[in-house]
């Protein structure tokens, strides 16, 4: 079966990720059409040795579509991609917009693939630094329960998108931050603000890690707390992870379960000094994970460190799999 396949957000960060995946994969697909905002009309993207226009996006752009990637904001997704989906189209969405409704599948494959085949027109791929922090604690969850999780992350620009680039790009030739993408200088800093603060100081993207893991794995009674940082550099998110489980594991054990489980590489060397970090998860389909000790503060607590690629794994690439694997 071929598909016909729109990416929404073609020219941005994570839409010219979704050509290198496809074409990577050898996804089966007949058409592909490229769509993004009048800005982009003019600009031609390479796939499969041929350079493909990019359209503006309108009413009737995903008329005759069976797939559509979303990947152009939450705006864009909410004015869109419900009726893409009544016309037929199966909407695999990378925006906020509908991650938490009802009617809408939150889908990481290696977790809840079935969930995913449940849909009603619009399946949501979930928030990058969520996806890739269940990747890696699903095998443990799965084992002994979590009851608690405290996560730090440390985030790559390019997970605010092609501006973010640019502005470290810009800053470290030593341009003056204009406050446009993040709202203090990201070059030689870093930031402890993804999003907008809730009333209660809370930031938006640490409001999500709780919320779409509780749905992915299906555990509403999991707490978690996260700081999530912003840090100079390009690509790949890392994160710090402190685990409450339900039952005592030891690092060796958990080490077992991590070695064969789907999506992760388990990279845990001390003496050798190798453990994760962003620099070898740049490109790469798997989330490394590493450091794994006890963590004294919690009961049954563990601790790991974990980086992967959010614009693969933490984008594209999942919603690429949610396409293969669900559809
Ligand atoms: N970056 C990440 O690591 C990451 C990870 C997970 C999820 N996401 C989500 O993925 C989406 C895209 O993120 P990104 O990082 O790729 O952002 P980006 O680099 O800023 O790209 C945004 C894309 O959206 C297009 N766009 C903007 N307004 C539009 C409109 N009115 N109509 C049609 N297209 C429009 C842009 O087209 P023009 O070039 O024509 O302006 C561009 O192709 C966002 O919803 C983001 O939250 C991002």
């Amino acid at each position: 079966m071929t598909a016909r396949v729109a990416i929404v957000g073609a020219t941005g960060a994570v839409g010219r990720e979704f050509l290198r995946i496809l074409e990577e994969r050898e996804f089966p697909l007949d058409d592909l059409r490229l769509l993004g905002s009048s800005r982009s009309l003019g600009v031609r993207l390479g796939f499969r040795g041929e350079a493909i226009p990019v359209e503006e996006m309108g009413l009737s752009s995903l008329r005759g579509m069976d797939i559509a990637f979303f990947s152009a904001g939450s705006s864009v997704s909410r004015e869109h991609a419900r009726s893409a989906a009544d016309g037929g189209c199966v909407v695999i969405d990378n925006s906020s917009a509908f991650r938490m409704d009802e009617d809408v599948p939150l889908v990481v494959p290696e977790i809840n693939p079935e969930a995913g085949k449940r849909h009603a027109g619009i399946i949501a791929n979930p928030n990058c630094s969520t996806i890739i922090f269940v990747v890696a604690i699903h095998p443990i969850w799965k084992m002994s329960g979590i009851r608690q999780a405290v996560v730090c992350t440390y985030q790559a620009v390019s997970g605010a998108g092609a501006g973010g680039i640019r502005a470290l790009q810009r800053e470290m030739e030593g341009a003056q931050s204009d406050g446009e993408v993040f709202p203090h200088p990201i070059a030689h800093n870093v930031v402890p603000q993804v999003g907008d603060f809730s009333p209660d100081g809370e930031a938006e993207e640490e409001a999500k890690m709780e919320r779409e893991t509780r749905k992915i794995l299906g555990d509403p009674a999991i707490r978690i707390s996260s700081t999530c940082v912003r840090v100079p550099i390009l690509r790949a998110h890392s994160e710090a992870v402190h685990l409450g489980l339900g039952r005592a594991l030891s690092p060796e054990q958990i080490a077992i379960a991590l070695r064969v489980a789907p999506g992760v590489r388990l990279v845990d060397d001390p003496a050798g000094s190798r453990y994760p970090s962003p620099l070898p998860a740049t490109g790469g389909d798997d989330v490394l994970v590493g450091r794994l000790r006890r963590c004294r503060a919690f009961e049954n607590g563990v601790a790991l460190f974990l980086a992967g690629d959010q614009l693969r794994k933490g984008a594209a690439l999942n919603a690429v799999q949610i396409a293969e694997r669900c559809l």
